[in-house]
């Protein structure tokens, strides 16, 4: 019986491509053109994967063109059902401002495994090293969260530095992280990101705030594969949002474990680099003898256990 995670390399070059399609656009001040790019790159790449995929979590609904959009069929049609979520331009604002931090990012687990969240666009979420994993309370308040996290890393809180969205809708929990004395990573956009940087200990400890629901499944994907530890709270934001939520009957206080976001260690993380950041480097296009090449920088997470892979690729356009 094949495994999601034989597929990586596959799934790899499906990122690959999506980069280095939309590299042209990358501090162009236009983040569409890029993003439209980036979608038909992944989707040619995308359906030659020997694969039973659906796009689970993707850009949108059916008609609006170009995204991948949820339930679209991906693949060969032959072979092990997958469930992938994407985000062929995570950051866009980054992007276009070829500022650090976008990725071009796709995950995938065994059919059936992917949370469905439904109408809700936005999670509260909590993600922490693999040393932290069953060691926080997610409803402690956080000075407490952060107290436990600062004791199983044997840290002070003092030294402990939570990744944060820089929006309005953050303020109380700013508050509450310099009022215990630990640090904050500020960033404009890029939650993944910032999840990513606390999994992998770059210079993060935590990643704490709402964002998307569809980044909350590709981080949970991430965690989940490196064995570390992660919450999510549906936190719908928008008026049109809350309404629908209250209809579905969802439940705004539940925690959501890290187990239920993404219920197999098969699962896949994959991220290409779009601009610089703290564990991809940007594509570059460059030229020898033979001609224009363009170089993609992406790393790998899966297993449950921690594996990661580096794969950097040079190919000639
Ligand atoms: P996009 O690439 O779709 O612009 O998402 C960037 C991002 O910052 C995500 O990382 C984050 O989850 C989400 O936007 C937060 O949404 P908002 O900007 O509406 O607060």
């Amino acid at each position: 019986m094949s495994k999601v995670t034989d597929l990586k390399i596959e799934l790899v070059e499906v990122c690959e491509a999506a980069s280095r399609a939309c590299a042209p656009f990358v501090g162009s001040g236009q983040k569409d053109e890029g993003d439209g790019l980036a979608v038909d790159a992944m989707r040619a790449r995308i359906n030659q994967v020997k694969m039973r995929g659906e796009i689970v979590i993707g850009e949108g609904a059916k008609d609006e063109a170009p995204a991948l959009y949820d339930g679209e069929k991906v693949g060969t049609g032959e072979g092990i059902g997958v469930d992938i979520a994407v985000d062929p331009i995570e950051g866009t604002n980054l992007f276009a401002k070829d500022m650090p931090g976008s990725i071009c990012t796709l995950a995938a687990a065994p059919e059936g495994s992917m949370y469905r969240p439904g109408s809700c666009f936005y999670m509260d979420k909590q993600v922490y090293p693999k040393a932290a994993r069953g060691k926080i309370d997610p409803e402690a308040p956080v000075a407490d969260r952060l107290q436990q996290l600062a004791t199983v890393l044997g840290k002070d809180i003092r030294e402990i530095k939570v990744f944060v969205l820089q929006k309005p809708r953050h303020e109380q929990l700013l508050k509450e992280i310099y009022g215990c004395g630990a640090k904050v990573r500020l960033a404009t956009d890029g939650d993944v990101n910032g999840a990513i940087q606390a999994i992998l200990n770059m210079g993060c400890d935590a990643l704490y705030g709402i964002g998307g629901t569809p980044e909350g499944i590709v981080t949970a994907c991430a965690a989940r594969a490196m064995g570390a530890e992660m919450f999510g709270r549906m936190a719908p934001q928008k008026d049109f949002e809350i309404e629908l939520c209250k209809k579905e009957g969802v439940d705004t206080q539940r925690i959501i474990t890290r187990d239920e976001l993404v219920t197999s260690d098969d699962c896949l993380f994959i991220a290409t680099g779009l601009t610089s950041g703290a564990y991809v480097r940007h594509v570059k296009t460059g030229a020898d003898a033979h001609g224009k090449f363009m170089t993609t920088d992406t790393i790998v997470l899966d297993g449950g256990i921690g594996n990661i892979r580096r794969v950097q690729t040079t190919l000639h356009i």
